[in-house]
């Protein structure tokens, strides 16, 4: 057994890899094998990464043709070029995943390429992904599975990454579409839609329930679902697509209400060029060699892991999409360290509560701890405070004022339960929030802390004053 592992980790997502760094810190003879030929997983490949980098190049064509002469500049001759964007975009992905591998280097870690099938506790086979390649049967003490997760299909509607896209294939649109049907009012669906609006598409969202954005606070779902349909996209709530045909002239789409047809009724016709199907994630354990191993996983597919991450099988850890909860990469990359430290015997811990989420829409929505409606359904009596960013002085030099920051806090303790925040740069300021609920802090807390001014953060400040009724500048 010399040359076995201490670990490895399949999957080289966020999960994946920054788990990885932290077993090799730890001193464990680490190795990480992964499938796509490149290492940071769905976030950096086809998620996180180059969607952000969609979202700031079309928010900048945006401004460029709608809000720069407001500010007294005028552009003449403005122009879409696409391929560019999308190429700037791929240098994005190309430099942070090569950035990846170098770290594995640095680390010591031992990258090996191909799918990884668990054969038995403590050996994984590697197959590679040429044929006429050889496979490699490593040996090991710990196997972290990181494999993350794939896109919900939706029956009936045949995802060709062309005319009916997933994510992935509304990364890379050749030309911008005349017309987009978005299926999934969620975070995806958001984001996504949002480029390609600014770009020039008419993009009509459609979801199965009544709000966008389900299960944020509804306050939030409510008045960004207002904000998008100002900025041009249109939204049919409560709707379900119950099939696609598509043909050159684009995707016929049919359509009837959540709860079914009425008696007699014909199914709504809908069409479009380009149909996003936005309906979800699922875990990806295909190939994985779960059943062999003896590895138990829900209804759903997720695999089950105890606080530790352990699954059933000794010696067999999970985390990240594959194991469900929120999924985000931050909270791969969290679990993937916390489970790597408590392999090495150190002890680890997440609180989920104060995981932030973020929709990088604009304005931002940016969310920590619980809605309002769950602290209603829990018969906690809270306190809320909201300061909007029409009243904050540095969004106003911005010219952008559309949203606000709400924070609730318990009504006896004053301890901070939840942030939600709609507005410029949200996903940034909800971080200040954050700390403050890990450290057990309190509204007055953030009150009594020096904001530096003009700044945005100065409304977080604001609306944990305004939880006691006493906001500044309102
Ligand atoms: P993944 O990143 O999915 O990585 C798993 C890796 O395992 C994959 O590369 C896969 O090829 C590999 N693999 C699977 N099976 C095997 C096998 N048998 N052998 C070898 N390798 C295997 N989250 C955020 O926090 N912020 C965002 O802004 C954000 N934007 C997103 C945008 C889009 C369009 C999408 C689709 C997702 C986005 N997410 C975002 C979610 C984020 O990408 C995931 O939560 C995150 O990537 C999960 O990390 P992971 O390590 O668990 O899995
Ligand atoms: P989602 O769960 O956010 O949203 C899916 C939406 O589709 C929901 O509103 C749901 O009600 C709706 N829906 C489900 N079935 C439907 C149907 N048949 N017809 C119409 N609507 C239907 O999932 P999404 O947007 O696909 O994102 C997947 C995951 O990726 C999310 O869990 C998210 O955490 C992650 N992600 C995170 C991002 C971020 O952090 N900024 C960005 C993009 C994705």
């Amino acid at each position: 057994m010399s040359d076995a592992y201490d670990v490895i980790v399949i999957g080289g997502g966020p999960g994946g890899y920054v788990g990885a760094i932290r077993a090799a810190q730890l001193g464990l003879k680490t190795a990480i094998v992964e499938k796509r030929g490149t290492l940071g997983g769905t976030c950096l490949n086809v998620g996180c990464i180059p969607s952000k980098a969609l979202l700031q190049s079309s928010h900048h064509y945006e401004m460029a043709g709608h809000e720069f002469a407001d500010h007294g500049v005028h552009v003449s001759g403005l122009k879409l070029d696409l391929k560019t964007m999308l190429g700037r975009k791929e240098m994005v992905v190309n430099d942070l995943t090569k950035g990846v591998e170098f770290l594995m280097k640095k680390n010591k870690i031992d990258y090996h390429v191909g799918n990884a099938e668990i054969t038995a506790p403590g050996e994984v086979v590697v197959k590679p992904l040429k044929k006429g390649g050889k496979k490699q049967t490593l040996k090991t003490v710990n196997i972290i599975i990181a494999t993350g997760s794939d896109v919900t299909r939706l029956p009936g509607v045949a995802i060709d990454e062309k005319q009916i896209v997933s994510s992935t294939g509304a990364l890379s649109l050749p030309k911008v579409p005349k017309t987009m049907v978005v299926i999934g009012a969620g975070v995806i669906g958001l984001e996504l839609g949002s480029v390609w609006r600014r770009l020039g598409a008419a993009v009509t969202v459609i979801e199965f329930l009544d709000v966008a954005l389900p299960g944020m606070d509804a306050e939030v779902s409510k008045n960004m679902q207002r904000i998008l349909k100002k900025q041009g996209m249109s939204f049919k709530m409560k709707t379900k697509v119950t099939g696609a045909k598509t043909a050159r002239a684009g995707v016929t789409l049919s359509m009837e209400p959540h709860d079914g047809l009425a008696k007699g009724a014909k199914p709504e016709i809908m069409k479009a060029d380009v149909v996003l199907v936005a309906i979800g994630r699922k875990p990806y354990t295909e190939g994985l060699g779960l059943k062999k191993a003896s590895v138990s996983i829900d209804e759903r597919g997720f695999i089950l892991v105890d606080d530790d991450f352990q699954t059933n099988v000794e010696g067999i850890y999970a985390i990240g999409d594959v194991i469900g909860g929120m999924m985000l990469a931050h909270k791969a990359e969290d679990e993937g360290i916390v489970c790597a430290e408590i392999i090495a015997g150190e002890s680890g811990h997440i609180d989920y509560n104060s995981v932030p989420g973020i929709v990088y829409t604009h304005p931002e929505v940016a969310a920590a701890g619980k809605t309002e409606e769950q602290l209603k359904d829990a018969g906690i009596e809270y306190n809320s405070g909201k300061f909007p960013f029409t009243a904050n002085s540095r969004a106003r030099c911005n010219a952008s004022t559309d949203g606000f920051v709400k924070i609730l806090s318990d009504k006896a303790t004053d301890t901070v339960l939840g942030c939600h925040i709609i507005g410029p740069q949200a996903g940034d300021l909800i971080q200040e929030v954050v700390n403050v609920m890990e450290f057990g802090g309190s509204a007055e807390d953030i009150a009594r802390i020096c904001h530096g001014h003009p700044g945005l953060p100065e409304a977080v400040k604001e609306a944990a004053l305004a939880t006691a009724g006493r906001a500044i500048h309102m």
